[in-house]
């Protein structure tokens, strides 16, 4: 089969060519005194809610002895919000409770990719197994603490193609609500295979309220998966989150819908379904990554969405994400970025050098792509396809759009990975980008020698405060700093975007 240079019919071709080759005050008094009132109403309120329900949940918001007050006024809904704010803490990691599935036979070769995210006394929560571990197994402290699911041979599984554990697993949010554990507000799932971002991860939960039913998550890249499977619910591998109140209404129907849907493949899909029956749709959040992907998953974390980076799944799946080390460490690597800067973890920025014509586009803790030439915003905000769909290995569709990695080495990015960061003396962080082996077949057009000379970037930006994913998403902006480049290295600086400034080709 010939193939013509814009068109890759093997993604993996031009990829393996990538690799191996190289607040204002106003009167205090009155808004303290509307905020108490507030706080006693509210907690009226919740109490008589969860005293309501406290047949079959456990009250976590205890009456603080409030007078009761009825008489309450309040002008806006600011003053609302504000108490809102007030009477509950915002959320944090310990309002999470993990529920991971797991088996005892694949834990120890799972717990690779849990290890790097479960932080022992920090993070709460279980890895579900099958059976209790071998006598002679000594549980690794570093790992979650392990429950054994109840027997789950009385349900019905009629799937022919999937595994009966689907029930089991789909099991684990009852289990772990049953333990009537305190304070937890969100009830995470996740595979033994899924690497959670759990700064992140607070970070979007933040954002809603727990004592509301919500069910958040993402769905598959692949839309043959979402075709088989449902648009309509959080996908088991890139984890999804419930709430309290809905965890309290699914754990009742739960164990009917796992018959009900006993023809469904797996147990993500069986509560999606029981879902469907208490009529709470899954809220979408874009960085909950199932990574139903063949091949390289480069393009995807190289034009990553605007949300903050919440999970990552599937990563034996696919190749490493960085080129010449093994998959763990290139996880660790990404991490090591992650850490110094949670929310800009991946975050997608990309400008022009307007004195070469180049265009510039940064996967923050990443990658930095350059192009010799002038590339739309709209092309560098589109992932390059370097992956393939994950059950028939095509070319598309995905839930998003792609565009072609092309073969010839005049028509595609020269590529950088993150190397290492440096913490900047007043806050912020300096990530260096370093090119791999030089690819053996260069473009040898002008624009692409110059480039050529080019053999890092360092990029300085500052701390990406949380509270800017509570705001109107907006991407920032880039420059590379006067001067260029100094032996080889582009200096480049990440900012807010300033007034009238966009990424528009000079
Ligand atoms: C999380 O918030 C709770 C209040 O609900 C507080 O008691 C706890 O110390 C906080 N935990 C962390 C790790 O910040
Ligand atoms: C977690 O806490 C327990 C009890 O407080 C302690 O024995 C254990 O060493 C701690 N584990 C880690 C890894 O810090
Ligand atoms: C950059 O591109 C613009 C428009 O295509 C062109 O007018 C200009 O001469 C180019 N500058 C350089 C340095 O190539
Ligand atoms: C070099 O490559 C750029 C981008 O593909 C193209 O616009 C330009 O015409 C090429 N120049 C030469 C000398 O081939
Ligand atoms: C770029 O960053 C690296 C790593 O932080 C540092 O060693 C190097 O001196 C920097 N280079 C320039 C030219 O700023």
């Amino acid at each position: 089969m010939s193939q013509s240079a814009e068109n890759v019919e093997d993604p993996f071709k031009p990829w393996k060519y990538i690799i191996f080759s190289p607040s204002k005050v106003t009167d205090a008094l009155t808004v303290l005194m509307k905020g108490l009132f507030l706080v006693c109403l509210l907690t009226s309120i919740s109490f008589v809610s969860f005293t309501f329900f406290s047949t079959t949940t456990k009250s976590y918001v205890r009456s603080s002895g409030c007078v009761d007050q009825t008489l309450v006024h309040y002008s806006s809904t600011n003053d609302y919000q504000e108490t809102y704010d007030h009477l509950y803490e915002s959320t944090n990691i310990s309002h999470i409770l993990f529920g991971i599935g797991g088996s005892a036979k694949t834990w120890n070769n799972r717990r690779r990719y849990n290890e790097i995210w479960w932080k022992p006394n920090i993070t709460r929560g279980f890895v579900w197994l099958d059976e209790k571990p071998a006598e002679n197994v000594i549980w690794p402290e570093t790992s979650p603490p392990y429950k054994v699911s109840e027997d789950t041979s009385r349900f019905e599984y009629t799937n022919t193609y999937g595994s009966r554990s689907a029930v089991r697993l789909a099991r684990i949010v009852k289990q772990n609500f049953e333990l009537g554990l305190d304070n937890v507000r969100w009830f995470v799932m996740g595979d033994d295979d899924t690497v959670f971002f759990t700064e992140n991860l607070v970070t979007v939960l933040v954002k809603y309220d727990h004592n509301q039913m919500y069910y958040i998550g993402g769905n598959s890249e692949s839309v043959e998966q979402d075709v088989i499977h449902s648009y309509t619910m959080g996908y088991g591998g890139g984890g999804f989150a419930i709430s309290y109140p809905l965890a309290a209404e699914l754990v009742r129907l739960l164990d009917g819908c796992i018959n009900r849907y006993a023809s469904l493949y797996g147990s993500d899909q069986k509560i999606g379904g029981c879902m469907m029956e208490i009529g709470v749709p899954i809220t979408q959040e874009l960085g909950f990554h199932q990574v139903d992907i063949r091949g390289n998953p480069y393009g995807l974390l190289a034009a990553h969405p605007l949300a903050p980076m919440v999970s990552l799944h599937h990563l034996d799946h696919v190749q490493p994400l960085f080129p010449g080390m093994n998959r763990i460490d290139s996880v660790k690597h990404l991490v090591e970025a992650y850490t110094s800067d949670p929310s800009r973890a991946v975050q997608h920025n990309f400008c022009y050098d307007i004195k070469r014509n180049w265009s510039i586009s940064v996967s923050w803790g990443y990658t930095i792509q350059l192009y010799p030439y002038l590339v739309t915003g709209k092309d560098l905000a589109t992932p390059l396809r370097t992956f393939l769909s994950w059950r028939s290995w095509s070319q598309d569709p995905f839930t998003f759009n792609t565009r072609v990695l092309s073969i010839d080495p005049c028509k595609r990015p020269v590529i950088y990975f993150f190397d290492g960061v440096t913490e900047l003396d007043g806050g912020g962080t300096m990530t260096s980008y370093k090119r791999p082996l030089q690819p053996k077949k260069q473009c040898e057009n002008d624009s692409y020698l110059q480039a050529a000379l080019i053999e890092a970037f360092n990029v300085s930006a500052a701390i990406l405060d949380t509270a800017v994913w509570k705001k109107a998403p907006r991407r920032q902006c880039c420059e590379v700093i006067n001067g260029g480049d100094l032996d080889g290295v582009v200096q480049m600086k990440i900012r807010g975007c300033d007034q009238w400034e966009s990424v528009t080709p000079p």
